[in-house]
C-alpha cells in the first residue's frame, strides 16, 4: 500500500464552558477552598506546562522520555503486535511515537485529551509522521466514562498508554477505581502502560514545582487567569502567590495559590473572603512507590508485566495486563 495522508477527524466531545463554572464554584465554596488542576490546560496552560516538560528541575518528562528511549522496544514488545493503542493526555505525543515506532503492526492510535487544540497539532504531526497508521482523536475528558471510536480493522487487543504521572492528580481511592475503569475499556487481554513518578527525597520534588524561573507559578496563576477571563470573576492576580509543598505523610505535592492579604473575589454573582495566608488548593499530585501503585493496580484489576526504571529511580514505566 502506498503511503497516503488521511485527513484528521477529531470525535468531539470536549467537555461544555458550564462546567469550568460549576467546578469553579464548588471548589472554591469547599473547605479548604480549591480549583480542579485539569482547567490548567487550556491553549496558554498548555505552552506553560510544554515549557515545564523542559525545566532543569522538572525531572519527570526528561526521564520518562529517556525510559522510553532506553526500553520503548522492550515495551512494544510486551504489549504485542496488532494493537489499538490509546493514548490518555499524550500532549505533544514525543512518547507516544517513541513506543508506536517499536510496535510491531500497531492498527491504530486512539489519542484521547481535553485540550482541543494540542490534540488537533499532536495528532496531525503523527498522522504526517506514520501516514499509514490509522489516528482517530477524541477531544474527551478521559477521566469521565468514554466511547472509543471503532478502527476500520481490528485490533487483537487494546493497551491504554498514559504517561506523564497524571495518575498522580487523583487520590489512590479515585486512582484505583479510575483503572478499574481502564481495564473494562481495553477488556479481556488488554493492557496498560503507564507512567508513574517515585517516592525519593522531598527537596528534589519541591525544586521540581517550584521553579527558579517562575514558569510553574504562571501556570498555577493562570487558573485565576482563566476564571477572569472566561467566567467573569475578578481575581486579583498581584495578590496571589504561587507554593507547592510536599506532604510526606500522604505522599503528594500540593499546589497553592496564597492569598497576599484580605480580599474579595466575585463569581457569578457570589462573594468569597478569603484571609491572609489563606490557600486555594489547585492540584495534588501523588508520588508513589513501585511495590504501592503495582497494589493499587492489582486492587483495580490489573496484573504487573513488567517495570522500566532510570538508574536513580525517579520514574518508572509499568506494563500490566488485565488479570484474569
Ligand atoms: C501533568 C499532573 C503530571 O503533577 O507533575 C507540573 C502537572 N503541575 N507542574 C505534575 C504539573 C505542576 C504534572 N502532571
Amino acid at each position: 500500500m502506498t503511503p497516503r495522508s488521511r485527513a484528521i477527524a477529531v470525535l468531539d466531545l470536549e467537555p461544555a464552558a458550564s462546567d469550568f463554572l460549576a467546578e469553579a464554584l464548588a471548589g472554591l465554596s469547599s473547605t479548604p477552598p480549591a480549583l480542579p488542576s485539569k482547567f490548567f490546560y487550556d491553549e496558554r496552560g498548555s505552552d506553560l506546562f510544554q515549557r515545564i516538560c523542559e525545566l532543569p528541575e522538572y525531572y519527570l518528562t526528561r526521564t520518562e522520555t529517556e525510559i522510553l528511549r532506553q526500553s520503548g522496544a522492550e515495551m512494544a514488545a510486551s504489549v504485542g503486535e496488532n494493537a489499538e493503542l490509546v493514548g490518555f493526555g499524550t500532549g505533544a505525543g514525543i512518547k507516544t511515537r517513541l513506543l508506536l515506532q517499536e510496535l510491531d503492526n500497531p492498527i491504530a492510535y486512539v489519542p484521547v485529551d481535553i485540550s482541543k487544540q494540542r490534540l488537533i497539532d499532536s495528532a496531525t504531526a503523527l498522522q504526517a509522521a506514520m501516514p499509514s497508521l490509522e489516528v482517530l482523536p477524541v477531544c474527551a475528558d478521559y477521566m469521565q466514562p468514554l466511547r472509543l471510536p471503532t478502527p476500520s480493522q481490528k485490533p487483537d487487543h487494546v493497551a491504554v498508554y498514559f504517561p506523564g504521572s497524571t495518575i498522580g492528580n487523583l487520590e489512590p481511592a479515585t486512582a484505583e477505581t479510575f483503572l478499574e475503569r481502564v481495564g473494562r475499556l481495553c477488556g479481556k487481554s488488554g493492557g496498560l502502560i503507564i507512567g508513574v513518578d517515585l517516592q525519593k527525597a522531598p527537596e528534589i520534588i519541591e525544586a521540581a514545582y517550584n521553579d527558579s524561573s517562575g514558569v510553574t507559578a504562571a501556570f498555577n496563576l493562570n487558573l485565576l487567569v482563566r476564571a477572569n477571563c472566561e467566567l467573569g470573576a475578578d481575581f486579583e492576580l498581584s495578590c496571589w502567590r504561587h507554593r507547592a509543598i510536599y506532604n510526606q505523610q500522604a505522599g503528594r505535592i500540593e499546589m497553592h495559590l496564597i492569598s497576599d492579604g484580605e480580599q474579595r473575589v466575585h463569581l457569578a454573582g457570589r462573594e468569597f473572603r478569603f484571609a491572609p495566608g489563606e490557600k486555594i488548593v489547585t492540584e495534588f499530585s501523588y508520588k508513589h512507590t513501585q511495590a504501592g501503585f503495582t497494589a493499587l493496580a492489582a486492587r483495580a484489576g490489573f496484573r504487573l508485566s513488567r517495570t522500566w526504571t532510570d538508574p536513580q529511580q525517579l520514574f518508572a514505566v509499568f506494563h500490566f495486563v488485565v488479570a484474569d
